[in-house]
């Protein structure tokens, strides 16, 4: 369990790196911002300078402040990932709405403590939002001012209001029958809105996010953000989430999540 004071450190350093990137990233965006394809054959896979400027300026600001800690990051790879202290990061979660000129993406940063996530934030810069969250609680820091966040409670899943943020891209075909029994149950449900659609249930507007394939750079950050406003975040059958990423449920209500887990566990992996 990490001091008060310690976390309290931490979290104004993640703060700092928020504003790091979010240097480099909003320059970039609706811009000329260098698109390339890491993709394989038939599969597009975009990356921009903005996506390697940002992690390259997060790298150096931890190195500077904290040189014993370790570093996951999508495009930078590992360094230290077995230290006490680990950041993992995706500078831009969500680097097809980014190309598209959507402002649903999002810069994601969490911290491992001894191998689990302490601390994390999710933050949008274009709209000047950071989401930030650690076990004592969640808060949305927007335009000077802060304010705790609370997932939604006591919604069933005929009333929840879910998302996922590329079928056609993610799922395989247990997983799309799963997704759409789970869609079938629901009041509405959006696509598209990658890491953000998480802030949204921190902030108690969406219910449930399911999504498969994801990485540790995906996840990570959200779970001190989720937890911290009372949600929980899950893989297909319920455990909690393992330390690279795979099939994710992310929900405000318990009950409302074990409603989608009777669908999800048949196509488990
Ligand atoms: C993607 C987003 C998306 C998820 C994909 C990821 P990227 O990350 O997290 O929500 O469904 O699996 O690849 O590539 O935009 O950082
Ligand atoms: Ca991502
Ligand atoms: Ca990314």
């Amino acid at each position: 369990m990490l001091a008060a004071d310690r976390l309290e450190e931490l979290e104004g350093f993640l703060l700092e790196l928020n504003h790091v990137s979010a240097d480099v990233i909003l320059p970039l965006f609706r811009a000329d911002h260098g698109l390339e394809d890491k993709g394989g054959p038939g599969a597009f896979d975009p990356v921009t300078a903005a996506d390697k400027g940002a992690e390259a300026a997060i790298r150096l600001h931890i190195s500077a402040r904290y040189p014993e800690h370790g570093v996951i990051g999508e495009e930078y790879g590992e360094d230290r990932p077995d230290a006490e202290f680990v950041w993992v990061l995706d500078p831009i979660d969500g680097t097809r709405a980014f190309v598209a000129g959507l402002p649903v993406w999002t810069t994601l940063i969490g911290l491992r403590h001894q191998g689990k996530p302490v601390l994390g934030s999710i933050g949008q810069p274009y709209l000047g939002e950071i989401y930030a969250g650690h076990a004592g609680g969640a808060r949305l820091i927007s335009r000077g001012t802060s304010r705790p966040l609370a997932v939604r409670q006591g919604v069933g899943l005929n009333q929840g209001i879910i998302a996922t943020t590329d079928p056609h891209g993610c799922f395989d075909g247990s997983e799309m029958g799963a997704w759409r029994q789970v869609r079938a149950a629901s009041r509405l449900a959006r696509t598209g809105c990658d890491a953000y659609a998480y802030a949204m249930v921190a902030s108690g507007t969406i219910d449930l996010v399911v999504e498969a394939g994801l990485k540790a750079w995906d996840i990570d950050a959200a779970i001190p953000v989720i937890e911290g406003a009372g949600g929980h975040v899950t893989d297909w059958r319920g455990d909690p989430v393992g330390s690279e990423g795979g099939q994710v449920a992310i929900a405000g209500d318990r009950v409302l999540l074990e409603e989608a887990l009777v669908a999800l566990r048949r196509a488990a992996k």
